[in-house]
């Protein structure tokens, strides 16, 4: 299954989660790739600071291409994860094209909401080539215990085909921290409340990939 992470705005939190998304997968024993697809670099870079390499395998494939090359960049892995660039287009589309999920960060606030409406239009071209290509939005840096407001939630039901999963990431300093030291949040905290979250995401993720498969 490919899971592409990808919101056209920057900053929203797309490697962040792609590099913790890719490292609870793998504990769980699966095949990983993760697939940098953003020029930026950002995965590379996160790989590049361990002392140890991660127990994924991770690429650079910023290329508009991507979605050809992904058939035969897949083959050997239970899941991929795709890190997506910000604002470029044709990108975008590739990584969209690319995937089986799109997963699409945003952070509650109407500058993100009002930002969504690009990479949600990408996803409609998307969808007139490939119809079971599925999307849902990612609420993160949620602060913790405040209840995320109506109004956030009704201007994200503007996009009707792209529901909200019932899984948000909190506000959490170990995000950063562990990014920093090329590690996952699974590995500097993995009985931390932030690894408990993002493994109630992968849980969703398979579950979703073994209905698609039933
Ligand atoms: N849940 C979170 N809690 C705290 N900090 C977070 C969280 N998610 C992301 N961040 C922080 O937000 C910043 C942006 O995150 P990240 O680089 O993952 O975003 P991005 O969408 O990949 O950005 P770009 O568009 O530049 O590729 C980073 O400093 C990261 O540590
Ligand atoms: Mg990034």
């Amino acid at each position: 299954m490919i899971v592409g992470v990808l919101n056209q705005k920057g900053g929203v939190g797309k490697t962040t989660i792609a590099v913790n998304l890719a490292s609870c997968f793998s504990r769980s024993g699966r095949r990983v790739l993760l697939v940098d697809a953003d020029p930026q670099g950002s995965a590379l870079a996160w790989s590049a600071a361990r002392q140890v390499d991660p127990d994924f395998v991770v690429v650079g494939m910023a290329k508009p291409t991507l979605h050809r090359e992904m058939p035969t960049l897949a083959k050997n892995y239970d899941m991929v994860v795709i890190d997506g660039a910000p604002r470029v287009n044709e990108l975008g589309r590739a990584a969209i094209m690319a995937s089986d999920l799109v997963l699409i960060p945003v952070q509650p606030s109407p500058y993100d909401v009002w930002a969504a409406a690009e990479t949600v239009q990408l996803i409609r071209e998307a969808r007139q080539f490939k119809d079971s290509l599925r999307a849902a939005f990612l609420i993160n840096r949620k602060i913790a215990n405040t209840a995320i407001g109506r109004d956030f939630h009704a201007a994200l039901a503007q996009f009707p085909e792209t529901p909200v999963l019932d899984a948000a990431l909190i506000q959490r300093v170990v995000f950063a921290e562990s990014a920093a030291r090329g590690l996952s949040v699974l590995e500097v905290a993995p009985r931390g409340e932030a690894a408990r979250e993002l493994q109630r995401l992968a849980d969703l993720i398979i579950a979703d990939k073994e209905r698609q498969a039933a």
